[in-house]
Formats: structure tokens, C-alpha cells, sequence
């Protein structure tokens, strides 16, 4: 008889251990209870692809918003002092229901086009250029902190427009807005002090360079999401805002914890370490889509339930939070042959690593170009680079999977 799968009484630590290798688990979940009642975390937890899959578009039963989660934990006197901080996150795409999901991300679209991320191609290289120079030059680093964590926080800043002398700045206040959006029940009051002092820095910020930029527009996402109108309808100061903070928490860690947990894949898989190294130009794209799936640094869609209703015969009510665990879904043998395989040339791959449905990822295209753009530099100039221990941890951060630190060796060719 197996133990049980997650009766444990503290369920983070539960799943703390199981951290830096959560597949054999997810297994068994997928097998013995494809949709389990967490009784711990009081929420379910659904694995399987097709339910993730399905999970995921079902905008009549689920909704993101995260009102009532933030709200319901506070403490009366700290509820006023929570409103500016709820209201922000209340702009974020992702905790938006249609039909004011739908308005904001058409007219955020019309900024986040195509044409303007193939302009920023030539940027990317050469943030790439100069990280890839400064690893190189090590002989031995943590390449979390020289190469994929500078990578993206770089990018986003560039491409919103935040002037050079700002950015540490910028990213260390979205950073410390962090404790307070991700925390659930009570921890909200220990991180509201912080994050409402990084929310009200951010805003006077933003306050100036918005101000600039509806002036003196630029070549920069700022002033086209500021200068963004159909038919009138414009986004107002506070869902500017919102996105201005929102674009990093999106991409920064995720992309981040993309490019660290695919270098360890390929470290600690030289031969598909070797078919990337041999043809980068044409492998790439299909090796940054299993590095998504195999190991995917975004694990789950949270959803609130609408109604009751009955998935796989277990009873979920209205109110209960159902987690979708994308990177189980990822590792589902129903959808994908010898799914816990890494192989860089998998053919199809219809991972769910960017989400599903309306929520799907606006950041994918970006987050595929840093990939491809950071994989190939990775095969051709620190080809001869290897790892630097043989045992990692991770984050114990649940919604996001990134290691804590990749040390590796740059030997000489
Ligand atoms: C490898 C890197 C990334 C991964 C794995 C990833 C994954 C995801 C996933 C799974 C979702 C949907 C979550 C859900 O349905 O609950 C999502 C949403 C989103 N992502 Fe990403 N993301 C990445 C990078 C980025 C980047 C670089 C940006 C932009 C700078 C970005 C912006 C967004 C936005 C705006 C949403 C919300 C979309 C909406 O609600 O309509 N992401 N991402």
C-alpha cells in the first residue's frame, strides 16, 4: 500500500521535499487521483493534460480574479492600508475576467505587436552578447546571477523604456511587491508594510515617466501602450500603471527559471547538449519548447470555481480554488510517449507551458525569442561549460519553479 499522496499535515513543507524532483509524485496523483482534494491547502489539485487543457479555456466555470483572496485574510486595520495594493493587482491581465479581460488585452495588444518584438531582436543580442562575455570570462559562477536573471530584467526594462539609472530601482520595487501578491492567508499583513512602500515608489516613478512620455513620446513600449486607442477607449492611469508593474512580475522570474532549468537540462544531458551544439541554428526553436515542457517554470493555473460541478466524479463547489498543475500536464504519458524523456527534437509538442485559453501567455513570442537568442549563444560560446555540483534546490516559491542557484564551471575549449 502506497502512503498517502498529500495528507501530509504541513503540506508546503510536503511539498518542499519534494522540490527539486515533484514528477514521481505528479505521477502518482495523475494515476491514483487525477483530481485531488488537498485537504492541507484546501484546494484541488488537477493533473492530468486534458484536464489542465480544458481547465484552462473554461471561462463560464473558473475565474482569476483574486478579490476575495486578498481581501478575506486582512486584518480590519490593515484593510485601508491594503486598497492601493489590491487595486493594482486587480489591473494585472492575469486576475482580469472577461468581459474587462477581453478590452484590456485587446488594447495592450495593439502595443505588444509583432513588428515591435522583432525590433527589439537586435537589443536582445546584445544584452545576450555582453552577459555571455561576462560568464565567460569566470571560471566558475553562478550563471543564475550572471546570466539568467540579468537576461530578462534587462530586456523588460529596455523594452518598456525605464532609463538606465532607474532600472535597478524598478526591479528591486516590483521585486518587493513579490511577498505581498504571492502570499495567501495571514502572511498578506506580515508583507503589506513592505509592499505598500514599494507600490508608492513605483507609483511616483511611473507618475513622472508617463507624464514624459505622453509628452515626448519614444521608440519604447511606455509611449506606445500610453498612446494606445480604439474607438475612443484608452487604457486608463490605473490599468497603465498596473501593466508598467505587472510585464516584469510576469517575465521576469519565468523567464529567468526557462533559461536556468534548461541549462541544467542540457548540462546534465550531454548528448542533446551535443545535437543543440552541432545545428543551434536549426534545433533551437524545438529545444526551447521541451526545455518549456519538460520542466516548466510556470507549475499551475489557479482558478476560483463559478459553480458547482462534478470533474471525474469528485464534487467541486462554488468558491473553491481549483489548481490546474501545468507542469504535471506536461509530463502526462496520455499526451506526450516517454514524456519524463528531454529530448530537444520532440515532435509534437503541444505543451501547456504558456497556459491555455484567454489567459495564454501575451509574453510567449517574447519569452521564445530570449530563449532562442540565449540558447544558441549558450551552444556556440560556453559550449565547453559544465556543472559545477551535483545537487540543486529550488525555490520553495510554489506557483513558480526556479532554482536557487546553478553553479557552473567555464572550461577552456
Ligand atoms: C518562459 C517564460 C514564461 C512562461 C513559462 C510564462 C507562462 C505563463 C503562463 C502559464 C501564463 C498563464 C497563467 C494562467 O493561465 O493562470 C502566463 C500569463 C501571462 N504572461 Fe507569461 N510566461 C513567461 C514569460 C512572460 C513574459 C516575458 C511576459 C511579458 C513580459 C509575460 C507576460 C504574461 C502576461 C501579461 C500574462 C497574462 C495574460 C492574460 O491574463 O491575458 N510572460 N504566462
Amino acid at each position: 500500500m502506497n502512503a498517502p499522496l498529500t495528507d501530509d499535515p504541513d503540506y508546503e513543507l510536503f511539498y518542499r521535499q519534494r522540490l527539486a524532483n515533484p514528477y514521481p509524485l505528479l505521477a502518482r496523483l495523475r494515476d491514483e487521483d487525477p483530481v485531488h482534494f488537498c485537504a492541507p491547502m484546501k484546494t484541488w489539485l488537477v493533473t492530468r493534460y486534458d484536464d489542465v487543457y480544458a481547465g484552462l479555456r473554461d471561462t463560464k466555470r473558473f475565474s482569476t480574479n483574486r478579490d476575495a483572496m486578498y481581501n478575506a485574510p486582512l486584518r480590519p486595520e490593515n484593510r485601508e492600508r491594503a486598497q492601493p495594493l489590491i487595486e493594482n493587482l486587480g489591473t494585472w491581465l492575469l486576475n482580469v475576467d472577461p468581459p474587462d479581460h477581453t478590452r484590456l488585452r485587446r488594447l495592450v495588444n495593439l502595443a505588444f505587436t509583432p513588428r515591435f518584438l522583432q525590433a527589439l531582436v537586435p537589443r536582445i543580442e546584445s544584452i545576450v552578447d555582453r552577459l555571455v562575455e561576462q560568464t565567460a570570462a569566470c571560471d566558475e559562477v553562478d550563471f543564475i546571477r550572471s546570466f539568467s536573471l540579468p537576461l530578462p530584467a534587462r530586456v523588460i526594462c529596455d523594452m518598456l523604456g525605464i532609463p538606465e539609472a532607474d532600472q535597478d530601482r524598478y526591479c528591486r520595487c516590483v521585486e518587493g511587491l513579490l511577498p505581498f501578491s504571492s502570499a495567501a492567508g495571514p502572511g498578506l499583513n506580515d508583507a503589506l508594510d513592505e509592499a505598500r512602500a514599494n507600490l508608492d515608489e513605483l507609483h511616483e516613478f511611473f507618475e513622472g515617466l508617463l507624464n514624459e512620455r505622453r509628452s515626448d513620446p519614444r521608440d519604447d513600449l511606455l509611449s506606445a501602450l500610453v498612446h494606445v486607442e480604439e474607438e475612443g477607449d484608452r487604457l486608463s492611469r490605473a490599468e497603465l500603471f498596473g501593466l508598467c508593474v505587472f510585464l516584469f512580475v510576469a517575465g521576469h522570474e519565468t523567464t529567468s527559471g526557462m533559461i536556468a532549468t534548461g541549462t541544467l537540462a542540457l548540462l546534465s544531458h550531454s548528448d542533446q547538449f551535443e545535437k543543440l551544439k552541432a545545428n543551434p541554428d536549426d534545433v533551437v526553436d524545438s529545444a526551447v519548447e521541451e526545455i518549456i515542457r519538460y520542466d516548466a517554470s510556470v507549475t499551475r493555473g489557479a482558478r476560483l470555481a463559478l459553480e458547482d460541478f462534478e470533474l471525474r466524479g469528485r464534487h467541486i463547489r462554488k468558491g473553491q480554488t481549483v489548481i490546474h498543475l501545468i507542469h504535471s500536464a506536461n509530463r502526462d504519458p496520455r499526451q506526450f510517449p516517454e514524456p519524463d524523456r528531454f529530448d530537444i527534437t520532440r515532435h509534437p509538442n503541444k505543451h501547456l507551458g504558456f497556459g491555455f485559453g484567454i489567459h495564454f501567455c501575451m509574453g510567449a513570442p517574447l519569452a521564445r525569442l530570449e530563449g532562442q537568442i540565449a540558447f544558441k549563444a549558450i551552444a556556440r560560446r560556453l559550449g565547453d561549460m559544465t556543472l559545477n555540483s551535483d545537487s540543486f534546490s529550488y525555490k520553495p516559491a510554489m506557483g513558480i519553479r526556479s532554482l536557487e542557484a546553478l553553479p557552473v564551471r567555464i572550461n577552456e575549449p
